[in-house]
């Protein structure tokens, strides 16, 4: 059959999945088999996080991240990063979040800044083309910036601004990205009007961020769901976004399927269905040009163990294109046909 790369390729476009350095996924060589046979880009699930790379201060552990990016590099796959800081106060590192940073906070905190950019950009150089910069900065429940330790010191508007300059400096080559959830087919309007007002205000300061990465974790997540009725509402997210001069790209593509039947027909069927109406609405808009999901097989994707929204009926989920034997599902054939048709 036709692969997700290809069918992307004759597009001008890319295709990707997140990808860990576990024994499941890139310890797996049938796994890893799938990825080199359908995507021409990847993303590390979570090894480039800043808490991954540096558990303790000044002891950078870049080894599984180097190990995929040297297979990747072999095999022509792009790589991207993901990510510089994540704003989410229990993803900031503990030992970050601990820190008394002395009688000149601001000042610490750029100079931690600084090193952590320099020291992972410096690292990883031109083998990362795309980076995201800042990750999550929303509440979702409000719209406003979260505050974090890094936030309280400079100001959020302020970290995050300093946060893609300094990431302008040291990866010149890259795209910046500004990476969110902002759920296509629900989520909260606050989020959006959130991130619009955050993307506005990077372009008043002119702050260089390149992209916006729509996460899109799409699907059901609660019981307010109402589904393929707010793409209105997304469309007008969309528009608004490309008519400030920001490029897009779909960095987290997976779908809950908590909601859908037992029915594993019925199921996958719902599930490409969801995908085919996310994609027909996104892909519209000739700024973005990369689409990755968020693993490319049900057994290795994160939703497996997040017990925050598990289905009722405890099966496992089916939020990927391929499925735990590594076989193609309808949501493959629904990623093709929305390329092709966009
Ligand atoms: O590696 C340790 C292991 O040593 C330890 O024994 C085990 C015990 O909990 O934890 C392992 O780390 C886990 C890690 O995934 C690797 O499996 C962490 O607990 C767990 O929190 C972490 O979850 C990741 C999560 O981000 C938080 O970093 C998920 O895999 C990852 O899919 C998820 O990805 C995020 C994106 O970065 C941002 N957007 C949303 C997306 C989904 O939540």
């Amino acid at each position: 059959g036709e692969t997700l790369k290809d069918v992307a390729a004759r597009k001008g476009m890319r295709f990707g999945t997140a990808i860990s350095a576990g024994r499941n996924q890139f310890g797996d060589a049938a796994y890893r088999a799938l990825v080199e046979r359908e995507c021409n880009l990847i993303v590390l699930e979570n090894e480039m996080k800043w808490q991954a790379l540096e558990p303790a201060p000044g002891r950078p552990n870049f080894g599984p991240a180097d190990d995929v990016i040297a297979w990747a590099k072999d095999k022509g796959i792009a790589v991207r990063g993901h990510n510089l800081f994540w704003q989410t106060e229990k993803w900031v590192p503990a030992w970050v979040a601990k820190q008394n940073f002395g009688p000149q906070p601001a000042k610490a905190v750029e100079q931690l800044m600084r090193t952590h950019v320099s020291t992972v950009c410096g690292h990883f150089g031109n083998s990362i083309r795309s980076w995201d910069v800042v990750n999550e900065a929303v509440d979702p429940a409000d719209g406003k910036l979260r505050q974090n330790a890094l936030t309280r010191p400079l100001g959020a508007a302020e970290q995050i601004d300093l946060a893609f300059r300094l990431a302008k400096e040291y990866a010149p080559q890259a795209q910046l990205v500004y990476n969110d959830y902002m759920r296509g087919d629900a989520g909260s309007a606050k989020h959006r009007a959130g991130v619009l007002a955050l993307l506005a205000d990077l372009k008043k300061r002119g702050t260089p961020v390149n992209a916006l990465g729509l996460q899109s974790h799409i699907g059901s997540w609660d019981e307010t769901d109402k589904g393929r009725s707010d793409l209105v509402e997304w469309r007008k997210f969309l528009d608004e976004v490309s008519g400030m001069g920001y490029d897009l790209l779909i960095t987290e593509l997976d779908v809950n399927d908590r909601r859908l039947p037992a029915d594993i027909a019925k199921r996958d069927a719902g599930v490409a269905a969801a995908t085919r109406d996310y994609l027909d609405v996104t892909l519209a808009y000739p700024r973005l040009r990369d689409i990755l999901v968020w693993g490319l097989a049900d057994n290795v994707s994160w939703l497996q163990t997040w017990d925050e929204a598990p289905r009722k009926d405890k099966l496992p989920m089916r939020p990927t294109p391929f499925d735990a034997q590594l076989k193609a599902k309808p949501m493959k054939q629904a990623i093709i046909d929305a390329i092709k048709a966009a």
